[in-house]
């Protein structure tokens, strides 16, 4: 069993001897920009809606009823349309500009690791940028897409009529980029696992790829299903953008 520590001062340690470090994150490091997490106390699974929430991002729920996605995705523009990235994304992309930090596997959809200005992120649950009708695979940007939600209840294609669908990776679909997400696991000395209960298969087994030391950034309950708690090196069960802001003090990154 690895021994594990709480330390700031040994992240630090770690991080200045990463020759290749790669970052899993997931909802929790856009908390603070103002986007709720899934699983959290205030996590959108915990909100009660006249159906069960965890089926929003369920494709045979969209096919039977897609009006309940749109009604959560159109909170979710609206939101994105206000947000900025947070510390935790403006330190990630300040480390990949340093030359340690070879590329983020991310499960989020708002695009702020890309908005800091993080160049290598694998979107594994795909993103909101791109939209294609179910019925033809007509593709739609992201303005006229945006245009057509809050319009319409439902956006239809304006070829055949089927309903149009954002690029997102929903439960029972196939993820995206895997391949180059175990790549950079397999090749990864660091990983850091940022804001992620890793409850969520095969995002969450990812981690078990890397052969290099593991730090685990998360408030809360990780799951131990896809990580062995052994495994882990340092666990921090505490606030990301404090948590970097300390990392930070030591490490002084120009953070953009
Ligand atoms: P979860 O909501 O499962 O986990 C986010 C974790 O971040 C929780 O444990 C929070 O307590 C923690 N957290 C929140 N704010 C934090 C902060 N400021 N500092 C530190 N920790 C914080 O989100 P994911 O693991 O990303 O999939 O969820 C994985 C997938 O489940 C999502 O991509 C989504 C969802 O269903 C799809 O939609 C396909």
């Amino acid at each position: 069993m690895k021994k594990q520590g709480t330390s700031v001062m040994n992240c630090v340690n770690l991080l200045r001897e990463a020759q290749s470090v790669a970052v899993l994150s997931g909802a929790g490091v856009s908390t603070s920009a103002g986007i709720p997490d899934f699983r959290g106390p205030n996590g959108i699974y915990r909100r009660q809606y006249d159906v069960d929430p965890e089926r929003i991002f369920d494709i045979d729920f969209f096919l039977e009823a897609p009006s309940f996605f749109y009604r959560f995705h159109r909170e979710f523009l609206t939101a994105l349309e206000k947000i900025t990235p947070t510390y935790t994304h403006r330190f990630l992309a300040a480390l990949e500009r340093d030359g340690k930090l070879k590329g983020i596997v991310t499960q989020n959809i708002d695009a702020l690791h890309q908005q800091a200005g993080s160049q290598s992120v694998l979107e594994i649950h795909g993103g909101v940028w791109s939209s294609r009708c179910i019925s033809c695979g007509q593709s739609y940007d992201y303005k006229t897409s945006y245009k057509m939600t809050m319009a319409e209840e439902v956006p239809h294609c304006c070829g055949c009529g089927g309903v149009i669908k954002p690029n997102i990776v929903f439960f029972g679909e196939a993820v995206m980029h895997l391949n180059e997400c175990q790549s950079l696991m397999h090749k990864a000395d660091l990983l850091l696992v940022l804001g992620s209960s890793l409850t969520v298969a095969p995002a969450a087994i990812l981690p078990s790829l890397c052969k290099g030391s593991i730090i685990v950034v998360n408030k809360g309950y990780v799951s131990p299903a896809y990580l062995a708690p052994d495994r882990i090196d340092i666990r921090i069960d505490g606030d990301l953008d404090e948590f970097f802001q300390e990392l930070n003090t030591e490490l002084q990154l120009g953070i953009q």
